[in-house]
């Protein structure tokens, strides 16, 4: 039986030097050794981000939620979320008690906007969790001087965003509190992982303790100050990441060739609007991502199974949060559509185009060439 592969959205670039980080941690990391990948990946992935303090978490979305709590986030607690995300920035905010605020996103950057949070801010808004969306920047100048003026947290979620910069600062380096995702389809993976940055001495202590259920270091054992949380990453999984970490201007090399090898080829469609890199920014470019004009006279779902049918696999972009069923229910999603329209009309016409590690510029250009055709098979029409 013959198996077609086809064009995979999103994968890891693994070699012998991760598998032999794995083999040794699997081999070595026990008894006194159980914490040194650990600490190794810590260490240097707060040295590549120029941070005081990395912890090694399960998740990106465990990091988000031990953050809400290290800042005290809690019930009656609002917090500023963008409309066009992962659920996993705002599931947390549900898990400690509080409220989401739905916000809209940028139509350039496609990150949350200044301008949206500031319309939401009540005395009970606390915090807002920034996306560095598919490793793009928002306008940090904006954002930074907002939360400032009203004295907000800020946790910016750059799980997507490993190798992004904004005016020579590293992605995951703006907030209080900086998370990321080592997810399979991550650019730097560990299979599942998540790291939380800060430089805040306060929010590392408190969090090393919530991730070990509360447990007091001292000469008491099994000693537990507060009922709290087990999110630890194996040592397995620190290796890998550690390895990843060792080969991190390669990875960002692979994933800039992936997306100009698109952007030469799909340049001439004016109707496609692709990631962008505003003045002064550097693109992580972990999904290379493309909004259709409408005039092509498709949706979103339209351009996925036209492309599925011939064996090119792809995702949509984030539907808004406040579209879910999951927040029907949700205060702030009441009226969403009409205040946050940027999400909501690239939530209908954007899809992630395939941006795996291992991709090859002639499965780019398979990619290209049936965008190009099912742009000239489908007679254009005007946008209502
Ligand atoms: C923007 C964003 N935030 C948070 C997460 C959650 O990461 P994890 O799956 O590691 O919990 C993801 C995961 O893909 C994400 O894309």
């Amino acid at each position: 039986m013959s198996t077609v592969r086809r064009i995979p959205v999103a994968g890891p670039w693994i070699t012998e030097k991760e598998v032999a980080y794995v083999a040794e941690a699997a081999r070595t990391a026990w008894y006194e050794h159980a914490n040194d990948f650990h600490a190794r990946f810590e260490k240097a992935f707060a040295a590549h981000l120029g941070m005081k303090h990395a912890i090694a978490l399960p998740s990106c979305t465990s990091a988000i939620h031990l953050a809400l709590v290290a800042l005290g986030i809690g019930p009656g607690d609002e917090v500023i979320v963008p409309e066009s995300t992962w659920i996993a920035s705002a599931a947390p905010i549900h898990y400690v008690g509080a409220r989401p605020l739905f916000a809209d996103v940028d139509p350039v950057t496609w990150c949350i906007d200044a301008a949206s949070c500031a319309k939401l801010i009540t005395p009970r808004t606390k915090a807002i969790i920034p996306v560095d969306l598919y490793g793009g920047m928002p306008d940090w100048d904006a954002l930074t001087a907002l939360a400032k003026q009203h004295q907000l947290a800020i946790i910016e979620d750059a799980a997507e965003a490993i190798g992004a910069a904004y005016h020579d600062r590293p992605a995951g380096s703006f907030g209080d509190v900086g998370v990321f995702s080592f997810h399979g389809s991550k650019t730097l993976t560990t299979g599942e992982g998540g790291m939380l940055v800060t430089n805040d001495d306060y929010i590392r202590d408190c969090v090393l303790k919530l991730r070990d259920h509360g447990r007091i270091s001292g000469p008491k054992q099994f000693w537990n100050g507060e009922i709290a949380f087990k999110y630890k990453m194996s040592a397995m999984q620190a290796a890998l990441g550690l390895a990843q970490l060792e080969r991190i201007d390669e990875l960002m090399h692979r994933k800039r060739q992936i997306f100009t090898c698109y952007r030469e080829q799909l340049l001439r469609h004016p109707g496609i609007q692709l990631n962008a890199k505003p003045e002064g920014t550097t693109h992580g470019y972990w999904m290379v991502t493309a909004i259709f004009d409408p005039q092509y006279g498709r949706t979103k779902e339209e351009w996925m199974q036209e492309l599925h049918v011939q064996g090119i696999d792809s995702r949509p972009f984030f539907y808004p949060l406040s579209s879910l069923p999951a927040y029907q229910k949700e205060p702030s999603a009441q009226g969403a559509q009409q205040r946050n329209p940027v999400s909501y009309y690239l939530g209908t016409y954007g899809l992630n185009l395939p941006s795996a590690m291992n991709l090859t510029p002639t499965q780019i250009q398979l990619v290209c060439s049936a965008i190009d055709k099912l742009i000239e098979a489908k007679p254009q029409k005007r946008a209502a």
